[in-house]
């Protein structure tokens, strides 16, 4: 893994925009796309470059299970509002949050056709990375998933109040994210400290979801965390 000091997230955003626009340079066609608020100050900074993106391909790693699209916390609405309203993609693909048993097979299928060439994560405050929650199976594919309680707690910002927080979502499986040929994981803030430590050098274990990325050969982490590699 690369580690970069950031001093914080508005040039951790600006980072990981060089780092992108890059790879775009050399060609990538399909982003794998995160939620939550650590990408926000990247996707600022797409919304305000002039880089084009009428010829990329966008995919999402989860969305929660029992939301409409049009729901306001769904991540569909939080793309849209922090990136596909102000910036046109060719094609962008999340998990119908409505879609029934058959979702996660049409999602792979999705994938299949389209692997994704940068992957941006984010990481729960426990390790997990998309909503592959501790104990995922690191060969999964896309699946539905329970969220951790503490998932449900940390994201309940984004509802009324926690009871409105689904306890299911469809995500993209550690298989799905370990496939993408590079991985840029963002992480800010004194609470996801102890996660990076552990995703860093800690036994590559499922308890542990984000650990798996030690066994990718193409990973930069941004971080204004003082976490290092031991
Ligand atoms: C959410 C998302 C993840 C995200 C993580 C951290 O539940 N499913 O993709 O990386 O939790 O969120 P945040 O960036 O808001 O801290």
């Amino acid at each position: 893994m690369k580690i970069i000091h950031v001093k914080d997230a508005a040039e951790g955003g600006k980072v990981a925009f060089s780092i992108l626009k890059e790879a775009m340079e050399q060609g990538i066609q399909v982003l794998g796309l995160a939620t939550g608020t650590t990408p926000v100050t990247l996707y600022e900074e797409i919304t305000k470059s002039d880089l084009d993106f009428s010829d990329k391909i966008a995919i999402n790693l989860d969305e929660y299970i029992g939301l409409p699209a049009t729901h306001p916390a769904s991540y569909h609405q939080f793309m849209e509002k922090h990136l596909f309203a102000k910036k046109p993609f060719k094609k962008t693909y999340l998990p119908d949050g409505l879609g029934g048993d058959n979702e996660p097979k049409r999602y792979d299928a999705i994938l299949k056709e389209h692997p994704i060439d940068l992957q941006i994560l984010g990481i729960g405050v426990n390790g997990h990375i998309g909503f592959n929650e501790p104990g995922a199976p690191f060969g999964g594919k896309t699946s539905k998933v329970t969220l951790a309680d503490s998932t449900i707690e940390a994201n309940a910002r984004f509802f009324k109040e926690e009871a409105d927080v689904p306890r299911y979502a469809f995500s993209l499986g550690i298989k799905n994210v370990m496939h993408a040929k590079q991985i840029v994981l963002m992480a800010y803030g004194e609470e996801k400290a102890a996660a990076l430590d552990a995703m860093m050098n800690g036994p590559v274990t499922e308890d542990l979801p984000a650990s798996v990325l030690q066994l990718h050969p193409n990973v930069i982490v941004i971080t204004d965390q003082p976490v290092d590699e031991r």
